[in-house]
């Protein structure tokens, strides 16, 4: 019976495997994840998906809790500006996009943690790039090392 701990790399040396949460869209951004899985495209499977049935639903604390709870990287995937479904939240999206950048790089983190794609239905190569892209960005910036805790996050962003 071999040894588990001498085949067990110490947790520096091990390999980093980003982790990334994604809120889709349901109209664009998710139909086109999905596409990329039924053409057979590969991408990362460091990718969480969550659906959302538009991208101006995610609330700024969903980002800041994602970060708060382990993340190493948010994707926001939504329609493209003036084809969102529900008129304008996509503009919404964007509008609390640059706010955020804001709060996350005072917070310590990196602009490549944080992405908003337009990303459409029938664009599921444009999936593919933009997470393995973000993949590898995270990758090189290694795991999140958030300078405040968790509660601390919270309690700041507490309206
Ligand atoms: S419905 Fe897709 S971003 Fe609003």
């Amino acid at each position: 019976m071999r040894n588990r701990q001498l085949s067990r790399a110490p947790l520096s040396q091990a390999a980093f495997e980003p982790r990334i949460v994604a809120f889709f869209c349901n109209w664009c951004t998710y139909l086109a994840a999905d596409l990329a899985g039924t053409s057979r495209m590969k991408y990362a499977p460091n990718v969480r998906v969550i659906r959302l049935m538009c991208s101006g639903r995610v609330d700024p604390q969903f980002v800041l809790d994602a970060f708060a709870q382990g993340a190493d990287g948010v994707l926001i995937g939504g329609c493209h500006p003036g084809d969102c479904h529900y008129q304008e939240g996509n503009y919404k999206t964007l509008r609390r996009y640059h706010l955020l950048k804001r709060v996350l790089r005072q917070m310590g983190i990196e602009e490549e943690r944080f992405r908003l794609e337009w990303i459409s239905a029938a664009e599921g190569d444009r999936v593919r790039s933009a997470i393995n892209d973000m993949v590898e960005k995270v990758r090189a910036l290694g795991p999140l090392q958030l300078e405040a805790k968790p509660e601390d996050i919270r309690e700041e962003v507490a309206v």
